[in-house]
């Protein structure tokens, strides 16, 4: 068997491994019309590019509105929920931030630019958490001054800075620290639990009457997607309050866990998935769904343990922040997007295709899992395919390996679960960005319209004169190449 043969031999039996799980449309809400049609809060999606161009980011309204009230909600047998603050870095668009401050969610910000926006749309200043390494003094004593709820300070280094801009203001801002628990990574963030240095930062900064020192904070640069998981980090938090209390006094008002909470739908994808996909053509499977815990589970399992932690000492529960991110947005988009031509198949047996979306407007899919699905199936047999953006780049490949129905140029797809770290990761490389809408009882509403050639060059000095007839040959050139 020569090496060509074997890599179909190989392939075919990775193909033929039966999938795990398949999510069905119910997932997310999403139906088909009597044509075959997707639809999304009861907007037929076909019908959605022709009216706003391809590729559309599409926002389902409900389900932000779910997503914000399940955040919001009490556990059963808890005495009070916890208070999501909505990490803006994940889906900064304006419409949906104010959908989600509606509810009730408050505002985590990590740059000058995230503050004043929050600011702007008219979030209470008590209703901002104010994270970020690199906080400028501009922001911080915007902060000081508009009293924003809570500077989570991110370690040592930061203490003078705030302290110093606070006692210029009279204002004794309410700051929390950032720690780093046992065996998490720190890099630029937070202090180690371990080594003492965060207890040193808190007692540095309790040393300093211009801060009121009030929060314990803690992001693990990760997913937190199961019990165990959320364990390793509530158990060392809870732990470390108790060195407060004893070594410094301290009781604390809050404990910031904040975000990480997992998208069931969502899942880095290992590189074995990765390997198979590229190499066979096999499609990747998706996490088990019952492997991922749900808003519900983790809100009840994390109150639930601070509630009996308090108890136990006999003393009031601290309020319980968090900084949701892909948790509380993944599943409300999705990223509509056409096929612009189909090649021919490869070695593998999987035939190309051409779309108008790739890297750019979807940065994560090559590296996580992301569901597609045909707008309008031409057929219920399915055929393998390479799927590739419009990027004059190999990198540009989105989906190595997925089974869809055939396809032709003009067909639409839909990536599913594009609400987190898809819109402020998209980028004007070749193409300019696209429009978001919103879809919600039969109606759509344009949250923000599509990037024009005019807004990619409208910082720019052009220099002068504009050529406004293009040159019909270009002139001889003045040094001769030949020498
Ligand atoms: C401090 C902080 N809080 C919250 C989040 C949101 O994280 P996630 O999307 O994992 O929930 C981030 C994201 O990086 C963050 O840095």
């Amino acid at each position: 068997m020569n090496r060509q043969d074997l890599k179909h031999f190989l392939g075919g039996v990775a193909r033929a491994i039966p999938r795990t799980t398949r999510w069905p449309l119910s997932t997310w809400g999403l139906t088909r019309n009597a044509g075959g049609e997707l639809k999304r809060g009861g907007v037929a999606l076909g019908g959605l590019l022709e009216r706003y161009r391809s590729p559309l980011y599409v926002l389902d309204q409900a389900r932000l509105d779910g997503n914000a009230a399940r955040f919001l909600a009490t556990p059963p047998g808890c005495a009070r929920g916890a208070e999501p603050y909505y990490s803006y870095k994940t889906n900064p668009v304006p419409r949906v931030l104010q959908r989600l401050h509606l509810q009730g969610v408050g505002a985590e910000v990590a740059s000058p630019y995230e503050l004043w926006l929050a600011l702007e749309l008219g979030v209470p200043p008590s209703a901002i958490v104010f994270d970020a390494p690199a906080k400028t003094p501009d922001a911080v004593a915007l902060a000081i001054d508009r009293g924003v709820g809570l500077i989570n300070l991110n370690g040592r280094g930061e203490i003078a800075l705030v302290a110093e801009l606070a006692r210029a203001r009279h204002k004794r801002p309410r700051v929390g620290l950032r720690v780093v628990v046992p065996g998490g990574r720190a890099g630029q963030f937070g202090e180690r639990i371990e080594t003492g240095a965060a207890l040193e930062a808190f007692r540095e900064a309790r040393a300093r009457p211009e801060l009121d020192v009030v929060g314990l904070h803690s992001h693990v640069n990760g997913e937190i997607s199961t019990s165990a998981g959320l364990e390793a980090l509530v158990t060392p938090m809870l732990a470390f309050t108790e060195r407060l209390r004893r070594e410094l006094g301290l009781e604390l008002e809050v404990l910031d866990f904040g975000g990480n909470l997992a998208c069931p739908t969502v899942a880095r994808l290992p590189a074995r998935a990765l390997r198979l996909a590229v190499t066979f053509g096999r499609e990747p499977d998706p996490r088990p769904p019952e492997a991922v815990l749900t808003i519900e589970d983790y809100l009840a399992q994390l109150i639930s343990r601070v509630e009996r932690h308090a108890t136990a000492r006999g003393v009031a529960r601290p309020r319980i922040f968090l900084e949701p991110g892909r948790a509380m947005t993944s599943d409300t988009m999705m990223l509509l997007t056409r096929v612009l031509s189909v090649r021919g198949r490869d070695d593998a047996g999987a035939t190309w295709a051409i779309l108008d979306a790739g890297i750019n407007v979807a940065e994560p899919v090559p590296h996580e899992y992301h569901h597609l699905l045909a707008v309008a199936p031409r057929s219920a047999e399915t055929q393998r395919y390479r799927l590739t953006g419009p990027s004059c780049t190999m990198g540009d490949l989105l989906y190595p390996a997925w089974e869809l129905p055939e396809l032709a140029a003009g067909d639409a797809l839909a990536i599913m679960d594009t609400g987190a770290y898809f819109v402020p990761l998209s980028t004007c490389f070749s193409f300019a960005r696209p429009a978001i809408v919103s879809v919600h009882d039969g109606q759509v509403e344009e949250l923000r319209r599509a990037e024009t050639f005019e807004d990619l060059v409208a910082r720019d000095q052009l220099a002068p004169p504009r050529v406004k007839e293009p040159r019909r040959s270009w002139p001889a050139a003045r040094v001769d190449l030949r020498h």
